[in-house]
This record gives structure tokens, C-alpha cells and sequence, in this order.
């Protein structure tokens, strides 16, 4: 409090009051010295008064607050900014402690993530400590067993129908990874992946791990939420981590789920602004600075208007495949495929079929799990176990309602009001508009 510079200054600011440059003057040197907490919040609330939309001052008054342990006063200020997007990086960091000594970690770790988004290079102990995974356990550690089923059993022929799916495949990645010297000779790279998209539980991700055992290769399985929830600000180690691991494990099915989770355009995306990681995930596609030979690369969003645009350039996911739920035929067969399981008799395919439209496979699933549940119920009342029949399976059909409906009231919306480039235009054929 004796610093005879500030006490000079103080004076003159006494004789000038309306002198704001002074003030920012005096404020500025006092917070270079310690002990003038108080003379800080008077003039960066003056400040503040005369400049509402300069976040400095409110920054300012936040960090004397929590000097001060006045953590309430501090939560005012926070909750009357209007625009946090604003603050700087110092700033949103203070607002996260507040939280956190407001234990309201939620919140907290809402804010830590935003601001790690924006400045991937910040450091701060004390929110590194509570939330950035430590830089040992950071790096993946997985090994290449994990995130691998090796080789699934099941092909194509486990697959109920999807006839244009799987002859894209065929066609798009399957036949140029066996004929590479072909299309080298004619100057033709290998590259650029299938993305599926569509209602959930149509077998996008069942399709995905068919394709491996259908040529052999491993499959590597990626949900890309996991990896942007588990390892904040790291996420773009990782997922290099991810395709040198497919690099080592050739043929190697790589396959990234929920692809969307990267979309640049989600509005409640966690990590808003995060281009580092869309471009990570890009020059790996692209294989800039590695070979991507001998990888499949597929991807499956339920909502692929999230998903940025840039994935859908030549070379990358330049495939898109809409899966439909299943049609009557595949229904028929799906229900066949499952069935084989099970003991059963006199099971009319067609009939059960036609009662189940608008049926995902992994409805049907749950169709059978019910049928099987009562049977086996009855099995042990009567201790006389017998097969499952249509009527077993009518009753569970009416017991399991379809689940597809609701993705296509969304999905008829972007059809129909956003359908840039012809990308819907299966979903309107599939709706009959
Ligand atoms: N065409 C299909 N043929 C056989 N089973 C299917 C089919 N579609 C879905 N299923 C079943 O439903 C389950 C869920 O499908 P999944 O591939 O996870 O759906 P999605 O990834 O599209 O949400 C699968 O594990 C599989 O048992
Ligand atoms: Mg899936």
C-alpha cells in the first residue's frame, strides 16, 4: 500500500476523477503490487461502468473476488456476462475455478473444455489437476489388442439384406484393396472411405465389422465421442495413435462411429471452434504424411447433418450410403438369419415379416429376445421346453413397437429443407416425396 509512485498517482486521479485514462493507469500499476485488492474492485468497477462491453474490467473483478475468497460476488459477475465466448483465456480459467470452489463441477469442466478447445496450449495447475488426464495415462495406452476385435466372424451372408450397401462396398473398397496394381496402372489411388448413415440400429456398425470378416482384415472400432470425452485437449494424438495402429495392422477395417461428433456445425458441440482436431482427423485421411494402403476406412453417423462438409471431399468419405431400415425381403431374411439360433417349427417368414415394418434389425433382436424370454417362462412352468412358432413371434411383435419413426421426423426435415447437393435425396425417395 506504500508504493509512493501509486500513492502520486492516486493524488492525481483525486484532482481528475473523469480522467479514465489515468484510471486505467493507476489500475493497471496496482495490480502489478500486492495489498491493493480493494482500490482494484473500487476503480476496474468504474471502469466497468463507463465501458460495459470491455470484459477486462469484469475479468479484473473476478480475480480480486476470488483473491478475496468471495466467491458469491464473483458468481454475480459471471452470471451477468453476456457474451463468456468473449473472455480471454485467463478469464474463462478464472470462471472455472469459481465454479469449481462453488462445486459446481459440471460447470467447471464445461468451461476448462471450451477454453482447452480454443487454446490448446493453455496451462493451469490447479484445472489441469482436476480434469486434464495426467500426461502419462493422457497418451492412448491402448494396445493393439484392445480397440481390436481381431477379425470378426461374422460376413456378409450374417447380413439381411442391404444388397446396395454391400455392393458399394464390393465395389468402392473392397475390389480396389485386391486390385492395387490395377488401379495403380492406371494412375488411380486407393483411397477415400463409405459413410453410412440412417436410422439407428439398421446395421451401419453390424455392416462395418461384416466387411472385415468378409475379406479377413482386423477391425478397429472407433466411437469418436469416446475419444473426444476421454482425453481433453490430447484428442488429436489419439486419433493419429488410431491410424498408425490400422498402418501396423493391414488389412485393417477402420471404422469410426459417430462420426458427426466432429461435426464443425453442431451448435451444443463440447468442443466448439475445435478445428484442430477435424484437421487431424483430415491429413490422416488424406494420408498426408503416412500411408493409408491397406486400410478401409468407414464411417456411420445418425446425423449426418452435423457432420462438416470437409469430410465429404474427394478421397475422404466421398461414399455416402443411406441405410434404410429393412424392406419386407430383408426383413424376411433377417428374421431367418436369427432364427437359425434358435430350436423352432412351422415359422412363416413372409407373414412375420409383413407385421414388422418400420422394424430396425436391432428391433427384430429385441423381437426375438421377447418371443425367447416367454417361451422359456413357459419351459419352466411346464418343464416341457418346445420351439418357438409365428404365434410366439406375432405376440412379441405386438409387445416391441418400431423404433425408426422418430429419426425420420427429423430427417425429413433436412431432406426436404436442406438437401444441398442431392445428399437426402434416398431418404425422400425412401418417404415417397
Ligand atoms: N441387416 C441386418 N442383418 C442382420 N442383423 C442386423 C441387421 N441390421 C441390424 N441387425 C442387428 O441389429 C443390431 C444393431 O445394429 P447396428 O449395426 O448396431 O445398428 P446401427 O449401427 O445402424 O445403429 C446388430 O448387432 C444386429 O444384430
Ligand atoms: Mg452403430
Amino acid at each position: 500500500m506504500n508504493s509512493p509512485e501509486i500513492n502520486a498517482l492516486v493524488q492525481a486521479l483525486n484532482l481528475t476523477p473523469e480522467n479514465l485514462q489515468l484510471k486505467k493507469i493507476v489500475l493497471s500499476k496496482m495490480m502489478e503490487t500486492t495489498g491493493y485488492s480493494e482500490s482494484i474492485i473500487k476503480y476496474a468497477k468504474e471502469l466497468n461502468q463507463e465501458e460495459p462491453n470491455n470484459l477486462e474490467y469484469t475479468e479484473i473483478l473476478i480475480q480480486e473476488y476470488y483473491k478475496l475468497e468471495n466467491y458469491s460476488a464473483c458468481m454475480v459477475i459471471i452470471e451477468n456476462i453476456q457474451d463468456p465466448s468473449q473472455l480471454s483465456a485467463n478469464g474463462r480459467a478464472s470462471v472455472a475455478k469459481v465454479y469449481l470452489k462453488s462445486n459446481e463441477v459440471d460447470e467447471a469442466r464445461s468451461v476448462y473444455t471450451d477454453l482447452i478447445a480454443a487454446y490448446p496450449d493453455f496451462v493451469d495447475d490447479e484445472l489441469d489437476d482436476q480434469f486434464r488426464v495426467k500426461e502419462t495415462v493422457q497418451e492412448l495406452e491402448v494396445t493393439d489388442d484392445q480397440y481390436f476385435l481381431k477379425k470378426p466372424e461374422a460376413t456378409f451372408d450374417d447380413v439381411g439384406g442391404m444388397a446396395k450397401v454391400k455392393k458399394e462396398i464390393e465395389m468402392k473398397i473392397i475390389k480396389p484393396l485386391e486390385n492395387q496394381k490395377l488401379f495403380a496402372s492406371y494412375g488411380k489411388k486407393v483411397g477415400g472411405g463409405i459413410l453410412m448413415f440412417g436410422p439407428p440400429g439398421c446395421g451401419k456398425t453390424f455392416m462395418a465389422k461384416a466387411t472385415a470378416g468378409q475379406i479377413k482384415a482386423n477391425f478397429i472400432n472407433i466411437g469418436l465421442n469416446d475419444i473426444l470425452d476421454m482425453w481433453i485437449g490430447n484428442s488429436e494424438k489419439n486419433l493419429h495413435n488410431y491410424f498408425e495402429m490400422a498402418r501396423r495392422n493391414t488389412p485393417c477395417v477402420l471404422f469410426f462411429d459417430e462420426i458427426d461428433a466432429l461435426g464443425g456445425k453442431r451448435s451444443d458441440m463440447k468442443f466448439s471452434g475445435n478445428k484442430n482436431i477435424i484437421n487431424q482427423f483430415l491429413s490422416e485421411l488424406d494420408g498426408i504424411d503416412s500411408n493409408n494402403e491397406g486400410i478401409l476406412i468407414m464411417g456411420a453417423s445418425n446425423c449426418p447433418w452435423d457432420i462438416d462438409p470437409a469430410f465429404r471431399r474427394p478421397g475422404r468419405f466421398d461414399r455416402i450410403i443411406f441405410v434404410p431400415p429393412p424392406d419386407q425381403e430383408s426383413r424376411e431374411v433377417i428374421f431367418e438369419l436369427k432364427m437359425k439360433e434358435k430350436p423352432h417349427e412351422n415359422i412363416n417368414y413372409k407373414s412375420i415379416a409383413s407385421l414388422t415394418k418400420d422394424y430396425s434389425g436391432a428391433d427384430i433382436d429385441a423381437v426375438i429376445d421377447i418371443a425367447v424370454e416367454k417361451v422359456l417362462e413357459e419351459a419352466m412352468e411346464t418343464g416341457n421346453p418346445r420351439p418357438l412358432n409365428s404365434t410366439d413371434l406375432q405376440k412379441a411383435i405386438k409387445l416391441h413397437s418400431p423404433s425408426t419413426m422418430e429419426w425420420f421426423t427429423t430427417a425429413k426435415n433436412y431432406a426436404v429443407f436442406a438437401n444441398k447437393s442431392g445428399l437426402y435425396d434416398d431418404i425422400l425417395k425412401y418417404l415417397k416425396i
